[in-house]
């Protein structure tokens, strides 16, 4: 049976930072970014049937189904570079999807070890949406104002074209957020219960927010590094 390494579960409502800070941290931790929303989104580019499943629901601001969701993201997990840890970006949305990941873990002998949780008001949340763009190839976030790539309409770190998601449109953005908040309120306290949830206030700078993730993850994971 393979083994697996650190887990980090980083938690946050849509457009709080995750895809941000888990660009900057896999890269610091030496974890796979495995990100549920660029999986799907992927899906939908390759128009594979995945892909024409989840369309629906992510243009509505709804979850995809969970019997969809759990497949793709336990495939994702059998992967090689999983083996050496991994941060989830995106998964788990609801407490059934947490209770897979931890079965899912245990038969690898392993733990979700810390579940750090970017706080953000839902103000700033649909300003930051409003501005962003990502990057065709890889999903690399920027945003307008606060995070301008280097030349316009290109990625810093692929080169490849910016665009603007479907599901950043307002209205689209005010449903993920009436959707998908509470689910989230449960799944924060299910990591509360299990003593792993690290509360982050993500409205700072971006290095800011990433130094204070750092401090929240390495003592909860170092004795595994
Ligand atoms: P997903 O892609 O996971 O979207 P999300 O959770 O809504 O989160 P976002 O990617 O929108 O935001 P983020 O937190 O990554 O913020 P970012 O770093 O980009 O999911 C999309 C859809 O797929 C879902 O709606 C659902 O339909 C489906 N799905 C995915 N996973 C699923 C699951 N497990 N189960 C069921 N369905 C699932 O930052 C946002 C912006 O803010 C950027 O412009 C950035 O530059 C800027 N920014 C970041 N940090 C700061 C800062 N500190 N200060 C100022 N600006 C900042
Ligand atoms: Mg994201």
């Amino acid at each position: 049976m393979a083994s697996i390494g650190r887990v980090v579960v980083l938690l946050g409502a849509p457009g709080a930072g995750k895809g941000t800070q888990a660009q900057v941290l896999s890269g610091r931790l030496g974890l796979a970014h495995v990100a549920t929303g660029d999986l799907f989104r992927a899906a939908v580019r390759d128009e594979t049937p995945l892909g024409l499943t989840a369309k629906g629901f992510m243009d509505r601001g709804e979850l995809v189904p969970d019997a969809v969701t759990i497949e793709m993201l336990l495939e994702r997990l059998a992967k090689p570079d999983a083996a050496a840890g991994i941060l989830l970006d995106g998964f788990p949305r609801n407490t059934a999807q947490a209770e897979v990941l931890d079965t899912a873990l245990e038969e690898k002998g392993g733990r979700v070890d810390v579940a750090p949780y970017i706080e953000v008001p839902e103000a700033d949340l649909v300003a930051r949406l409003g501005g962003r763009w990502i990057c065709r190839a890889a999903g690399h976030p920027y945003h307008e104002l606060t995070k301008k790539p280097i030349k316009p309409g290109i990625c810093d770190v692929d080169g490849s074209e910016l665009y603007q998601r479907d599901d950043d449109k307002p209205a689209t953005v005010q449903a993920r957020l009436r959707q998908q908040l509470g689910a989230l309120a449960t799944v924060v306290d299910y990591y509360r219960g299990r003593g792993v949830l690290r509360a982050v206030d993500g409205r700072g700078e971006i290095d800011r927010v990433t130094a204070d993730l750092l401090d929240a993850i390495v003592p909860a994971t170092s004795s595994k590094a």
